[in-house]
């Protein structure tokens, strides 16, 4: 394999424990990528095809950027790569984008690799005129990240950690409710872990607020043709990778979504047990 095939890796540094930052020279994702879409990688030739939340871009300079949190074998093989490696495959960018459209007061909620993901909705959404509260959450103040970034492109950032060490008492949800008190939310979008935006999701139904959510049901061809992907919206089936992966979040069906994802999850500890004999 000549040294030059694959992705370049630009810059990567482990922002928090468990969350590492890439910066990738990808310049044909760079130059068509927009909010809310999303590349697969495969860290080698081997491996398998994990998806990824674009955090940021430059189609001038080529490079795209993203948060990867470890959770299992395809995320670790990428955390264990480093500045100057490569990515063996970078495919996209995949999926719809986000409607960008001026709506008034939208507050943005992230948890996990959603921190990250947030990120370039709220830049798109702001420039189109919007009002943009963000709030990040999680357990500890320690593990909160991208918070001067993202003070950048919101009008407020309120930031929430499950132990108060910093900010609010609470997560997402609890944010949701203390500006719901205050002030008229006329869009609200959380991206995270599937128990967080399902529950803030509740909350937002009884409060009536448009919710959208990026749903990350497993993947692995991104194309719409090996059905991995599909999860139910309104009772009916579609594909995250090609219908999504952004959704109307009161038209989720939560049940589904977690049973298939932790179907897929004890086959990935199958595998990585067969490795590990
Ligand atoms: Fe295969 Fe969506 S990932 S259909």
């Amino acid at each position: 394999e000549a040294a030059d095939e694959g992705f370049a890796i630009l810059e990567k540094q482990e922002i928090v424990p468990n969350m590492h930052f890439f910066k990738v020279d990808a310049p044909q994702v760079a130059k068509f990528a927009q909010p809310g879409q999303f590349v697969i990688l495969m860290a080698r030739e081997t491996s398998e095809r994990s998806p990824f939340t674009l955090v940021d871009w430059n189609a001038e300079e080529g490079w795209i950027s993203l948060v990867i949190e470890e959770v299992g074998r395809s995320s670790r093989e990428l955390a264990s790569l480093q500045s100057g490696g490569r990515i063996a495959h970078v495919s996209g960018p995949l999926g719809m984008p986000m409607a960008i459209e001026k709506k008034g007061t939208v507050l943005l909620g992230g948890g996990c690799y959603g921190i990250g993901a947030i990120y370039p909705l709220a830049r798109a959404l702001r420039q189109a005129g919007n009002r943009v509260i963000c709030t990040i959450e999680a357990s500890s103040s320690y593990l909160l990240y991208q918070q001067a970034e993202l003070q950048q492109v919101c009008d407020e950032l309120i930031v929430a950690t499950k132990d108060g060490s910093a900010g609010v008492r609470g997560g997402v949800q609890e944010v949701l409710s203390l500006v719901a008190a205050r002030e008229p939310i006329h869009q609200f979008i959380a991206i995270g872990c599937t128990f967080m935006m399902r529950m803030v999701t509740e909350l937002s139904r009884t409060l009536n607020i448009p919710t959208l959510v990026a749903l990350n049901p497993i993947m692995v061809d991104g194309t719409g043709m090996c059905g991995a992907c599909r999860v139910s919206i309104d009772k009916t089936t579609r594909f995250a990778c090609i219908d999504g992966p952004i959704f109307d979040g009161h038209g989720v069906d939560w049940d589904e979504l977690a049973s298939r994802r932790s179907a897929y999850a004890r086959q990935e500890v199958e595998a990585l047990s067969q490795q590990v004999d």
